[in-house]
């Protein structure tokens, strides 16, 4: 009998352009922030559009072991708060899986109540940098430790007074600054965070729509109480960005991808494709609430080319580092990403990984520890497209490594590749976007589960 592999996808070349209309998933971020601060708020908030994947279930079910009623409903979710002092403990650890957002941003919460905590994650999980939050945490005062490298689990000790603090963070995080924010809603006097450049502000946007004693921008008061809002959360730039990718590279591709939420501090790509020439337009500005959203059209062009990035433009467009280096693959030229160290430290090691995958396929790359250099082939983009797709060739196979956002950059590749491509280490794509073989194979796109034989 033949089962569909968990872990393993096989992309093949497009046959026909990316065509149509779509909304991509709710926003991961905004997701997790909104069933934080409803938990937090007084009275019941509504939110619609949240997004319905692994880490953010992770967070909803940390708020529910919490103490917070959680009631999904179609697209609306309904979130009875606590307040900021209603909090109960858990006997059982948090168990983030594989979300670094839900674990940092709670670390802020759980270090200002009364009672103990532990919050721990999977392999991937367990791997990433603590110590970036427990020092600023315990600058305001917190009890938190952390394995001896710095990771988690992390046990937090309750019944700590937090003090406002001015957190110079070296590194621009915006899980760094979101947690120590939300430490300093429960601190005294004032709290707020300086990054080497801005990192996302989601977290600054929904403090002010939940009421909170805002000062200026990534700084809040303690003291302050939240009071429940509706919030509808936009369709997730970062899951955009897959199909924004292979509409440029696909050839004669249009696709308008809706109700998107287009933050500056997230937008970097937009800019990036439109800067190698990419055919991207922007219409039916509005917001969301506090968040800017709108339309991205998407019409394919026949010349794109290589651009040059560096430490100023990483962090709007640092989830998106991995599919702009498969449209940089494409391009004419070298591109040069330089001051993504941080890549490094996400669900994977990207630049090593996204370097490996790129290069099994045939593509130059130079690897540095900040970035990476990139020789476009622009030959091959769309080789599938007007021509006979080598599909049935032996697939060039590549390594998703378990990161999500990897794994969805070579299948997007593979779109353009003209060969084959099977893409093993997939399965967490559906932490930030379980419907991305569907929803893409609806527009033209040529991706499945592998397949495989078990004897029964
Ligand atoms: C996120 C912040 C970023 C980003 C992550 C989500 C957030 O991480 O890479 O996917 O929601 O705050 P860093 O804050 O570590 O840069």
């Amino acid at each position: 009998m033949t089962v569909d592999h968990p872990d393993v996808i096989l992309a093949q070349s497009a046959r026909v352009p990316v065509n149509g209309e779509i909304v991509p998933p709710g926003d991961k971020s905004i997701s997790h922030r909104a069933l934080i601060l409803a938990t937090l708020a007084e009275g019941d908030s509504r939110i619609t559009g949240l997004l319905s994947a692994r880490d953010v279930d992770a967070t909803a079910q940390a708020c529910r072991q919490l103490g917070a009623t959680i009631e999904q409903n179609g697209r609306e979710c309904l979130v009875t708060g606590l307040g900021l002092d209603g909090l109960s403990g858990s006997d059982e650890p948090l168990d983030m899986g594989n979300s670094g957002t839900a674990m940092r941003l709670l670390a802020g919460v759980l270090a200002a109540q009364s009672f103990d905590s532990t919050l721990t994650g999977d392999e991937s999980l367990q791997k990433r940098p603590m110590s970036r939050i427990a020092v600023p945490l315990r600058e305001m005062g917190a009890k938190i430790v952390t394995m001896d490298n710095g990771c988690a689990p992390i046990t937090i000790r309750g019944g700590r007074k937090l003090r406002g603090i001015s957190y110079k963070s070296p590194v621009a995080s915006a899980q760094v600054k979101s947690c120590v924010l939300l430490a300093g809603l429960y601190a005294s006097g004032s709290t707020s965070v300086i990054e080497p450049s801005v990192s996302r502000d989601h977290t600054e946007r929904m403090l002010r729509a939940f009421g909170a004693n805002e000062i200026s921008e990534a700084s809040v008061s303690g003291g302050a109480r939240l009071s429940a809002v509706d919030l509808e959360v936009p369709a997730d730039i970062s899951s955009a960005a897959f199909y924004m990718a292979a509409a440029c590279l696909v050839p004669d591709s249009q696709l308008l991808i809706s109700n998107t939420g287009l933050n500056p501090t997230r937008a970097g790509l937009v800019s990036a494709l439109q800067k190698m020439g990419c055919d991207i337009r922007i219409t039916g500005k509005r917001t969301y609430g506090e968040e800017p959203v709108g339309d991205i059209e998407v019409h394919w062009n026949e010349s794109i080319h290589a651009i040059e990035l560096g430490a100023r433009d990483v962090p709007a467009i640092i989830d998106e580092l991995p599919i702009l280096m498969v449209v940089a693959s494409m391009a004419k030229g070298v591109t040069r990403i330089r001051g993504a160290q941080e890549l490094r430290f996400k669900e994977s090691d990207r630049i090593a990984v996204m370097a490996s995958g790129l290069a099994a396929c045939g593509i130059r790359v130079q690897e540095h520890a900040d970035g990476i250099d990139i020789e476009g082939q622009p030959g091959q983009k769309g080789k599938g497209v007007n021509s006979t797709p080598d599909n049935h060739s032996e697939p060039v196979i590549v390594d998703g490594a378990g990161d999500h956002r990897c794994a969805m950059s070579f299948c997007v590749l593979a779109q353009a590749l003209g060969r084959p491509v099977q893409v093993h280490g997939s399965a967490h794509i559906d932490t930030s976007f379980p419907s991305f073989i569907e929803d893409f194979s609806s527009l033209g796109a040529t991706l499945r589960r592998q397949s495989e034989t078990v004897n029964v």
